[in-house]
């Protein structure tokens, strides 16, 4: 099997869990701008990293622009965001409103907890967010949006790395 990583992140944290991943699994890894659309025919298995804003994958534009080349592989999800898994049934709204339901049926989605740095924020992303904590009724995640979160460990890659290395795959050069 051939395969590799491939990630849209923002601020860093999605970049860090792709390296991560690509480290213990010895797989070659791509920002989405910069991958060799060239390689994605020949790939057998790829790892899809992407960060979540306002309920919006960075990635999923692109997953449907590909859908019918995406149908054919094994896909593993890694969704980093602010919604903890305690959620579920916000996750899979997210997944849900993100990711076509074939390109799910039959692969794997991890969800990773991500990182929020409030004081390094674009202006329209710390307006956004502001915004989205005067609309949010929940006190908790009102707060939560108004505080920096970190819940971006190496140790959360565990599970999706397993599942990587249980497909024994190789890095396409
Ligand atoms: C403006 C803004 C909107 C966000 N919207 C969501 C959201 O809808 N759901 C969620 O779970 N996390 C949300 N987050 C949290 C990010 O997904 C999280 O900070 C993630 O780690 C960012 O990863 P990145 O640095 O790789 O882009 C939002 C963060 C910001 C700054």
């Amino acid at each position: 099997m051939n395969g590799f990583i491939i990630y849209k992140g923002k601020y860093g944290a999605t970049k860090q869990y792709a390296e991560w991943i690509a480290v213990e699994t010895n797989l070659k890894v791509s920002a989405l701008e910069d991958f060799d659309y060239s390689k994605l025919k020949n790939a057998d298995v790829l790892i899809i990293c992407s960060s979540v804003y306002v309920g919006k994958l960075l990635i999923a534009k692109w997953v449907k622009k590909n859908y019918h080349v995406l149908v054919n592989k094994k896909l593993f999800f890694v969704i980093v965001c602010a919604t903890p898994s305690s959620e579920k049934k916000k996750q899979e709204k997210i997944l849900r409103d993100n990711i076509p339901v074939e390109l799910v049926k039959g692969n794997e989605v991890n969800f990773l907890p991500g990182r929020l740095t409030i004081n390094k924020l674009s202006w329209k992303d710390a307006i956004i967010l502001r915004m989205g904590s005067w609309i949010i009724k929940d006190p908790q995640i009102k707060k939560s949006m108004r505080h920096d979160i970190d819940g971006v460990k190496k140790e959360n890659i565990a599970d999706i790395v397993n599942k990587i290395k249980d497909y024994n795959v190789l890095t396409i050069s």
